[in-house]
């Protein structure tokens, strides 16, 4: 790893006081006598993971054409599962429920958050996507056309990513707390034809708009848009193009009910999700139909022991990130469970309203992230103790490490101190999850993601891709293709490979650090590359330098991840301002506005530092790792690979005068 990068793995203190962690939850015999999956599940898997993956896609999918080749490796690392299969995602996802007597079931339970509530059975669910999917065909929408979709958490989201589903569209959908401008480059990479979005949400209690993002997004002649359906959400009045806007109740309301779902390969694309990587331009991270169903649906169902009968499950996470598209849309309906969507913050009108959601609806299983169970911690106990939680039995949490306390807490407070935390490492690129425990089955320990998922070949490796012992640390890596990874970058093969094949020989490098304690469990460790994780949300290091960067007060740039109690990582930015630049009292605020206005009010720096200087080594790396340390307010490290070894002292006076 060069000197450039940020956290060496396996070498942090955080890490040394992590594994003095030796508390250990058994699951009750009671939850492991009725969990869905049973001890002998990893034998199996590891006897056989092309079997045991055919299996779970026979077992969980309604194939119209079944396949005959599980898994194609020839072309490697460009995978085909479940060759010569074909299958409708929503009609899996929907009318098949319905065909076997579970069309007054409860798909979705909404609660909009102003306290409007509605909800689908899966009949219901079923008719809205029909529609949606009459409706964008006759908007010209075909077979392997991309959709980009703009929507808040409201149930018209999901209904727009299955109606794409069921036609062959490709949906790209874009987390409404990104711009413009990063809207644009999305629509533009993946050359969308067709637009989805509302006049807008409700945060905090107050209206808050997404069409004008569309409307400043397409303003610029050149798109490959032609249509755009506004669902009415908020009622604020909006900017309309005549012609190329349509509102969603004039289309979709209109459109008959009565559309028949075609086969598609197992291989079609499913959906495009950007992503950020080590470089400025976010990668278009391809999913297909039928191994990305099957993992999702088979991890849905094992990682949070689903009984779909009797559980009502809860996702957390927004429609725009990876999680809301496997655990919100996909997963939960292929295995026609009942689950919650909520459109708002957690705090309005109060700061119990997760919890009085919990009680309202007898959640059962909660999926959500570890910055939202710190934020919770800070709140204090009290607030949560005010409702009754007795219906959860299991408990989730994704998107970055958890740290002990946070993970005890969230045992303790919300789980009454019985419900098995299942802590579930993954990424957009795995599209479900890869190592987490089985709460049936595993002991779990406070702040380990630990077991591979059966039929995962998850491992810790060296510098030289040499597998670590018991007790070591390294790099994550997956040494053997699964049903639910990417499929490769939109339009960029190369990048591909690049990226995730090349730093290791026949293993994809999942770009974490991680460690394995002496029973072989897993640790997670943060990212080793330039890829910063804010909220359990995505961003790099790289896309924010050059946002900052193209100000015209900019001369350079140098970002920073540093570690904050609450959000695990804040952006910390240091730039050197241009000559005239200078004396602007205003220039920080500027400069955070102007990164919200290229990517989005989440990649807003928490502090920007004006410096004389940047530490670089001798081949012009910025040494990120000097700048951390003094984001974290530390005491600058070994400078002596310094170009300059005077800068840091340079820095670090001009940051106290
Ligand atoms: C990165 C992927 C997976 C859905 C949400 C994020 C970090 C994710 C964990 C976990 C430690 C985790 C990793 C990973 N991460 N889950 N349970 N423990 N780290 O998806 O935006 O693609 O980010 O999130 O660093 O590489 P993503």
């Amino acid at each position: 790893m060069s000197e450039a990068n940020g956290t060496q793995p396996a070498t942090s203190d955080a890490l040394e006081n992590l594994l003095q962690e030796n508390r250990k939850f058994a699951p009750s015999e009671e939850f492991a006598a009725n969990a869905v999956v049973k001890p002998g599940i990893y034998e199996e898997a590891d006897a056989d993971h092309e079997a045991f993956w055919a299996k779970q896609a026979r077992e969980l999918l309604s194939w119209n054409e079944d396949f005959t080749q599980t898994l194609d490796w020839s072309d490697a690392p460009f995978a085909k599962w479940f060759v010569g299969g074909t299958l409708n995602a929503a009609y899996n996802a929907l009318d098949r429920h319905v065909e076997n007597g579970l069309g007054d079931r409860v798909a979705i339970y909404f609660e909009g958050e102003p306290g409007d509530s509605r909800s689908y059975t899966y009949a219901q669910l079923t008719e809205e996507v029909k529609k949606a999917a009459n409706a964008f065909e006759s908007l010209g929408l075909a077979k392997g056309d991309r959709v980009a979709v703009y929507l808040p958490m409201i149930p018209e989201a999901v209904i727009t990513m299955l109606a794409c589903a069921r036609i062959g569209a490709i949906h790209s959908v874009v987390f409404g707390g990104f711009s413009a401008d990063a809207l644009r480059s999305r629509i533009d990479d993946a050359e969308a034809k067709l637009v989805v979005t509302s006049d807008g949400t409700y945060r905090r209690g107050k209206p808050s708009p997404l069409k004008p993002a569309v409307d400043a997004a397409l303003e610029a002649k050149g798109h490959s848009v032609s249509s755009v359906v506004v669902v009415k959400r908020n009622g604020e009045p909006v900017d309309w193009h005549e012609g190329r806007d349509r509102w969603w109740h004039e289309v979709v309301e209109s459109a008959s009910a009565d559309h028949t779902p075609v086969p598609h390969d197992a291989e079609h694309p499913l959906f495009i999700l950007y992503t950020s990587g080590t470089t400025g331009k976010p990668k278009g991270i391809l999913h297909t139909t039928g191994g990305f169903l099957a993992q999702s649906a088979f991890t849905h169902k094992a990682t949070f022991d689903l009984h779909a009968e009797t559980d009502v499950y809860w996702c957390t996470a927004d429609i725009g990130w990876v999680t809301g598209h496997t655990y919100v849309t996909y997963a939960p309906l292929i295995n026609g469970a009942t689950q919650l969507m909520y459109e708002g913050t957690p705090d309005t009108p109060h700061q119990g309203r997760w919890w009085e959601l919990v009680e309202k609806y007898k959640v059962s299983i909660m999926y959500t992230a570890p910055t939202a169970i710190r934020t919770m911690m800070k709140w204090g106990e009290d607030i949560p103790a005010k409702f009754d939680l007795s219906s959860i039995r299991v408990l989730g949490s994704v998107g970055e490490p958890i740290n002990p306390e946070a993970w005890m807490w969230y045992r303790r407070v919300i789980g009454g101190d019985k419900a098995p935390i299942v802590d579930t490492w993954w990424q957009t690129e795995t599209g479900a999850h890869m190592i987490a425990p089985m709460p049936g089955i595993t002991e779990t320990k406070p702040g380990s993601a630990q077991t591979p998922v059966p039929g995962i070949a998850v491992d810790v490796v060296d510098e030289m891709g040499q597998s670590v012992p018991n007790g070591h640390g390294g790099y994550l890596v997956i040494r053997k293709p699964w049903p639910a990874m990417l499929r490769g970058i939109w339009g960029d093969p190369e990048r591909y490979k690049e990226t995730y094949w090349s730093r290791f020989d026949n293993m994809y490098f999942a770009g974490d650090g991680a460690k394995k304690d002496d029973d072989g469990d897993f640790w997670l460790l943060g990212r080793v590359d330039d890829v910063m994780n804010v909220s359990g949300h995505r961003l790099s290091t790289t896309e924010i330098e050059s946002a900052l960067v193209s100000h015209p007060s900019v001369a350079e740039a140098a970002v920073v991840g540093a570690s904050d109690e609450t959000t695990g990582e804040a952006v910390v930015a240091f730039v050197i301002l241009r000559g005239n630049a200078v004396e602007d009292p205003e220039i920080v605020t500027t400069l955070r506005n102007h990164v919200g206005k290229e990517i989005g009010p989440i990649a807003k720096p928490r502090q920007i530092l004006v410096v004389p200087e940047l530490p670089k080594t001798r081949s012009g790396k910025i040494m990120r790792r000097l700048l951390k340390d003094i984001a974290e307010g530390r005491e600058a490290g070994d400078s002596s690979t310094l170009a300059d070894n005077t800068v840091m002292q340079q820095i670090t006076s001009s940051l106290k005068g």
